[in-house]
């Protein structure tokens, strides 16, 4: 390789953003205590900032979204419980199977259009009390939804179940990593979407840059019995306010640039789209991420991957012939325009290759 450095526009995740300076001083600056003692006056405050953000009475900082799924899981529900779930939802496919290894719940999957479950087919699916059955205790949403491609549950749809949840008397939860891209993307209060729910998790170290946490949010004795299952999941953290510093800069400071993301992700797909042998659904580009198929260029998933990376350019794949790009605040516009010329000559080389 030569002299010139390579730059490299990294679209696997949100999750590779870097903290920004203003948290590395926040973090260099906190007042810090031992949170396993409640004393960690960082932790606290942004706590606090969650929960008023989000309108509902306490919050938890845990160390990770599958945590804070995890955590809420178990306190939502109890063993042997049933779980509605939706089908292509993060804590079935992504969370190593903890909502039955470790929280002891039955996962009952529905299908939804772009991630947004109807709330009919969950009325069809609870069943009257009988012998046989489990138990159901709650039904879960993923908003915005990850392997939709960043899809958002609207609050009217967020209404319409928890009316059905109330009706049968069953907990609603919801996965929000990143409900405050749904939030930007409608020009609404996140609170539009929180208010529907009994509690609800969101990541600080996705699209708002924090290096490492996520935040549960719900009532006050939620919070408490949350708290303990975190301890026995190993996630009590002492001076945890280093972390805690950081995402406090993030509510104050990184919320409002995600309509950055959302109008260069866009710009993406929309890029890719007029290049022969990539499909975007378009309606699917709702916040900051892009699903394409690429199963008309007839190469296998590596190879396509492999060949965008030597054009500097890293991508996801996330089923076969299905990838996807996130843009965060890594991704500037400049950016974009390589991306869609690095997807474009790699199709291009594809095709001639395929040609000899
Ligand atoms: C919707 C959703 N929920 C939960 C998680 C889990 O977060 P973590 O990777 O911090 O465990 C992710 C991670 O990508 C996600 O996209």
């Amino acid at each position: 390789m030569g002299m010139a450095s390579r730059e490299i526009i990294d679209l696997r995740s949100d999750t590779v953003t870097l903290p920004t300076e203003e948290m590395l001083e926040a973090i260099r600056h906190a007042e810090l205590g031992d949170d396993v003692y409640g004393e960690d006056p960082t932790v606290k405050r942004l706590e606090e900032m969650a929960a008023e953000k989000m309108g509902k009475e306490a919050a938890l900082l845990v160390t990770s979204g599958t945590q804070a799924n995890l955590v809420s899981l178990m306190n939502n529900a109890k063993r042997g419980d049933l779980v509605f779930l939706e089908a292509e939802s993060h804590i079935y496919w992504y969370e190593g199977g903890g909502i039955s290894a470790i929280a002891g719940l039955l996962p009952w999957l529905i299908k939804a259009h772009l991630g947004a479950i109807d709330p009919e087919d969950i009325e069809a699916a609870i069943r009257p009390k009988n012998i046989h059955f489990p138990e159901p205790a709650l039904i879960c949403i993923e908003n915005t939804h990850n392997r939709y491609g960043g899809t958002i549950v609207a609050p009217r749809q967020m209404q319409a179940i928890s009316e059905v949840a109330r009706r049968h008397g069953l907990k609603f939860y919801m996965d929000g990593a990143r409900i405050f891209n749904a939030a930007v993307a409608l020009k609404v209060d996140v609170k539009e979407f929180t208010k529907h729910v009994d509690n609800l998790m969101f990541c600080l170290s996705k699209s708002l840059s924090c290096p490492v946490g996520s935040v549960v949010v719900g009532t006050q004795q939620f919070i408490e019995k949350a708290r303990k299952s975190r301890k026995v999941l190993g996630g009590g953290m002492r001076q945890a306010g280093i972390i805690a510093a950081a995402g406090i800069v993030a509510l104050e400071k990184m919320i409002d640039r995600l309509e950055e993301d959302h109008k260069n992700a866009r710009r993406l797909a929309e890029g890719i789209a007029k290049i022969d042998g990539i499909k975007v659904d378009l309606a699917a580009v709702q916040t900051n991420m892009v699903r394409f198929d690429t199963s008309n260029l007839g190469v296998s998933d590596e190879l396509f991957v492999l060949k965008l990376k030597e054009n500097n350019v890293l991508v996801s794949t996330m089923d076969k012939n299905s990838m996807r790009m996130v843009t965060h605040r890594g991704i500037e516009k400049i950016h974009i325009e390589k991306a869609i010329s690095a997807v474009d000559s790699v199709v291009k080389e594809l095709h001639s290759d395929k040609q000899v």
